[in-house]
């Protein structure tokens, strides 16, 4: 792993293609709180109380609560200069870019990213928990317990993947089509920012990116579980490192 003293930067030139995934760390400078660390959500709640189908089950009230509460807090919350270099370098970049986010805020896309898989789902969504109405834009706050849905009266839930659940298979399809694809086409650089490492598969996608030949960097303020696993790591606050790392 490089050191983090001297600020190296990823060689980006007109042929390279760059996959970046981002995590709850590159919103942290926008207001909105982190999983894990100190003041972390997971530090004060039960991610299996509110994060999981069997939570869900048990007290949708409760869920719809905690959600509600995460809606109301991101909606004040503005991108910071990390959201926006990303934005900067898809512009140079056009498809030779896609942005691979945790994040459920909605910020990369306030931020202008359109090359984005929101791969965790999205808080300001909600769906049927039984029916096969599409995922729905909602911004309410559900303090009564879960609304109905209007189609087949079944509850609806956060449009957000939980402990144990699957991420949708045609999320997963593009980001590996994007590798691959760019692997074939010429260098490419994976960066990871933001983020813990600690859950799957976006923490293995730094291995799946080197084995088809990336240079891969990491930008995080703290040493993150899968850091290891990256050539290069640069600690510090994305919306002070991702501007100086990305700029032309
Ligand atoms: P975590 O909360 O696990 O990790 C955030 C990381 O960001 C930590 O390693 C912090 O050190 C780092 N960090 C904090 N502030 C930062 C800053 N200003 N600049 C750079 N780094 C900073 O968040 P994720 O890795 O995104 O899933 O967590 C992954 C998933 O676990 C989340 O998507 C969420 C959670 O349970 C779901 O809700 C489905």
């Amino acid at each position: 792993m490089g050191d983090s003293t001297l600020m190296e930067r990823p060689r980006i030139d007109d042929r390279t293609s760059v996959l970046v995934l981002t995590g709850a760390g590159v919103s942290a400078e926008s207001g909105i709180p982190t999983f894990r660390g100190a003041g972390g959500l997971w530090e004060s709640h039960s991610f299996t109380d509110l994060a999981s189908p069997e939570g869900f089950d048990a007290d949708p009230a409760l869920v719809w609560r905690f959600y509600s509460s995460r809606r109301e807090g991101a909606k004040g919350c503005r991108p910071n200069p990390g959201h926006l270099a990303l934005v900067e370098l898809e512009r140079r970049l056009g498809d030779r870019f896609l942005l691979a986010t945790q994040n459920v805020d909605g910020l990369h896309r306030d931020a202008g990213s359109e090359r984005l898989v929101e791969i965790h789902g999205n808080l300001f969504t909600s769906r049927c928990s039984s029916c096969s109405r599409p995922p729905f834009e909602d911004r309410a706050s559900h303090l009564h317990g879960a609304p109905p849905c209007e189609r087949c009266g079944a509850r609806l839930r956060p449009h957000i993947v939980w402990f144990g659940e699957m991420l949708d298979p045609s999320h997963l399809e593009r980001i590996h089509r994007f590798l691959t694809e760019a692997a074939r086409r010429g260098p490419l650089v994976f960066l990871a920012a933001g983020t813990s490492g600690a859950v799957y598969p976006a923490a293995g996608l730094v291995d799946e990116a080197r084995q088809l030949g990336a240079c891969t960097w990491l930008v995080n303020a703290d040493p993150a579980d899968n850091g290891h696993r990256f050539e290069h790591f640069t600690q510090g606050r994305t919306g002070e490192v991702l501007p100086d790392l990305l700029g032309p």
